[in-house]
């Protein structure tokens, strides 16, 4: 008879032929960073995640080199917001500032930024507004500038989330005809328009002032396009792609996993997060094993790289 429970039977045999592992390798930890100074904010919607600003931020860095988790995911929250979001090209930017200081004082930490325009412009858009929507190619000559900020502030690696056409060439041009042809970026190549974003929203203030990022996010009822918004990606030369939101798309990271030669990462956004810690707070589930069981979903389903809030307490967990 077929006696599928025989390597079940103890922890010994479930250890031998597990499948799948999360480890802390595969980590990047969001940051909040906020211009000013004594910012230590608590996310309503965020338990455990803060707003910093730079003169409180230690702390957190501290921890998260201590946890050793390899990488961070930076979101600057500027003081000032205009109708361009020119503040993401200043070389003096609480961007480029946050850059700065964390290569000085952690130089071991991988600094990834986030290279978008919805918290950096007044009405809340990711780029340049034309006749009431984002215009595609005057957002790629400001994308490209503020590209090449980071880069010369620092950043070990770009990560454009706007979900403009042609983002990764534009991007690797300016790179290239800078002189960084070595630093890689990282696609938001299939991003959603997704309501799982609303927590994100709050806690960088980039809710847009009218209308909604249908018009350059994706729908989420398809598969196809995700995989044509994939092979651009690839083909303009972005390093890694990316699948936004992680949990109600697993399917998406395992269509890309199979259909590219790339390493694929997955970002476990706001929303998803939210859930598990209300949901806990209120003792209907088991937020930490839920928390475990819902990162080794996104590994199962094909996802090299986990971008998640839950980097710090799951790097806890797996340290013990
Ligand atoms: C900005 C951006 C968003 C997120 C990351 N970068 C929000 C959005 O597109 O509206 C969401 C992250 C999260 O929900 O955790 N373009």
């Amino acid at each position: 008879m077929f006696r599928t429970r025989r390597l079940r039977k103890t922890e010994g045999i479930r250890r031998l032929v597990r499948e799948t592992k999360v480890s802390v390798d595969d980590f990047i930890y969001p940051l909040f960073i906020e211009e000013g100074s004594g910012v230590e904010v608590e996310i309503p919607s965020m338990p455990g995640i803060f707003r910093y600003s730079l003169d409180t931020i230690s702390k957190e860095l501290d921890e998260v080199v201590a946890l050793n988790i390899p990488a961070v995911l930076l979101f600057g929250i500027p003081a000032k917001k205009d109708e361009e979001g020119t503040e993401t090209w200043n070389d003096n930017g609480i961007m480029q500032q946050a850059i700065r200081f964390i290569k000085e004082n952690y130089p071991s930490l991988y600094v990834i930024t986030d290279v978008c325009f919805c918290e950096y412009t007044s009405h809340g858009h990711c780029g340049v507004l034309c006749d009431n929507d984002v215009d595609n190619d005057a957002t790629l000559v400001n994308l490209a500038k503020q590209t090449v900020s980071h880069a010369r502030a620092g950043a070990d690696m770009v990560a454009p989330s706007g979900m403009m056409d042609g983002t990764i060439a534009m991007m690797r041009e300016a790179l290239d005809n800078t002189g960084f042809p070595n630093l890689p970026i990282m696609g938001y190549s299939v991003k959603y328009a997704s309501a799982f974003y609303g927590p994100f929203r709050d806690a960088v203030d980039s809710a847009p002032s009218f209308g909604d990022r249908r018009t350059y996010q994706m729908d989420p009822s398809n598969t196809d396009e995700g995989m044509r918004e994939a092979t651009f990606d690839d083909e303009e030369g972005a390093d890694i792609l990316m699948v936004k939101p992680a949990l109600s798309y697993l399917d998406i990271i395992r269509k890309l996993k199979d259909g590219f030669d790339r390493p694929i990462a997955c970002y476990n956004v706001s929303g998803e997060y939210a859930m598990v810690k209300a949901a806990a707070e209120k003792g209907w589930i088991d937020g930490e094993k839920v928390m475990m069981e819902s990162l080794l979903s996104m590994k199962r389903a094909g996802a090299d790289i986990i971008i998640t809030y839950f980097a710090k307490e799951a790097a806890k967990v797996l340290a013990r």
